[in-house]
């Protein structure tokens, strides 16, 4: 299982493929997926939608997942959740997603997908679950009880990613330990009965994580977060309200200046400079200066993706009909692997 030797070797087949799929685009099929617990803010955008979108864009065979089980891992409600995943393929949709191009699905409407569930719980042991860090880290996290869904998600996750033939999934660090089992999963399966699925590996973002405005780790319970989905004036505010500190002279310094320097790398990420040479040319405006010029970056970065929002916001019937066709697909190409799996299985009757 996942130890630092295999985020390594992750990391150099994620170069690897990185470099292929320039090449062969079409040998490719990426699936990625969010849950829809609330809006995308900039973390998700520039840590994987707009990655999700160049390579659709390039030709790779592109499905997006809306893991709507899996908010149910780690708490106890489903409230919101049909807003929350209207608003997420708005939110897709805005960003560039194109649904001619992505199938875009949840996963609670593929009955087939979820039927892998089956013959791939019998394929792993309880003491390879117990021992994923991030299902440990989930709990702790959530203060929620390790039932058996939040023990088992990663392989559910695997049935998400297996049904569809996916060989690539943009993923962050966290999310290996989750790919290291889809792997062990389909080699287990495929030596038993006999070869149905691909290997999988991880494609590892390239760009450092953004941090939050306040240079937390961001999140929505921080209040340190943009959704694409504010409006400028919220924006303005959020920023308005971050945390610097009270030295004048603007620096980037991570460490010891953690708020300025979250302001100065989301200005940077929206306008492609380095955090250094925003920093410098403030100087001594301080933080009123760099709070201005860190919204004025962000608002006119989000500010074509956010009309565009705008348009699908008053078209909730279309937003419905591209799930609906997404889930139609998604359901054929689940019973397909269904029927593979059968027949490898000896289940035809
Ligand atoms: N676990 C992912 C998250 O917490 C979401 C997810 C579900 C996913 N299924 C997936 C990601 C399959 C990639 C591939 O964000």
């Amino acid at each position: 299982m996942p130890n630092e030797r295999s985020y390594e070797t992750a990391q150099k087949r994620s170069e690897q493929i990185a470099a292929d799929l320039e090449k062969n685009p079409g040998a490719y099929r990426m699936l990625t997926g969010d849950r829809p617990t609330g809006r995308l803010h900039l973390g998700h955008y520039f840590g994987t939608l707009k990655r999700r979108v160049e390579l659709q864009n390039k030709g790779v065979n592109t499905a997006v997942l809306i893991a709507d089980y899996q908010v149910i891992t780690d708490r106890d409600t489903t409230e919101h959740i049909q807003d929350n995943v209207y608003n997420m393929i708005m939110d897709y949709l805005a960003c560039g997603i194109d649904p001619d191009k992505t199938m875009i699905y949840a996963h609670s409407a593929v009955p087939a997908c979820n039927q892998l569930m089956l013959p791939f719980l019998s394929l792993v042991s309880e003491a390879e679950l117990a021992r994923n860090p991030t299902v440990k880290a989930e709990m702790e996290a959530s203060g929620h009880e390790l039932t058996g869904l939040l023990l088992t998600y990663p392989v559910h996750q695997a049935c998400d990613i297996l049904f569809c033939k996916g060989n690539i999934v943009p993923v962050g660090r966290d999310q290996l330990p989750h790919i290291e089992l889809t792997r062990l999963i389909a080699r287990r399966f495929n030596n038993r009965y006999g070869k149905v699925f691909p290997e999988v590996d991880a494609l590892l973002s390239e760009t450092p994580l953004l941090p939050g405005l306040d240079g937390r780790k961001m999140s929505k319970s921080y209040g340190n977060a943009i959704s694409i989905s504010m409006t400028a004036e919220e924006t303005a505010k959020r920023i308005k309200k971050s945390q610097t500190d009270s030295e004048r002279m603007i620096t980037f310094d991570p460490e010891k200046r953690p708020g300025v320097s979250g302001l100065l790398s989301t200005a940077a990420i929206c306008t492609g400079r380095a955090p250094e040479d925003i920093a410098a040319e403030i100087g001594m405006g301080g933080s009123g200066a760099l709070k201005a010029y860190v919204t004025e970056a962000v608002n006119s970065y989000f500010a074509p993706i956010r009309e565009r929002r705008h348009q699908f916001e008053g078209d909730l019937s279309y937003v419905r009909d591209v799930l609906a066709e997404g889930n139609r697909r998604a359901n054929e190409i689940a019973e397909r692997t269904l029927d593979e799996v059968r027949e490898a299985m000896g289940m035809v009757y």
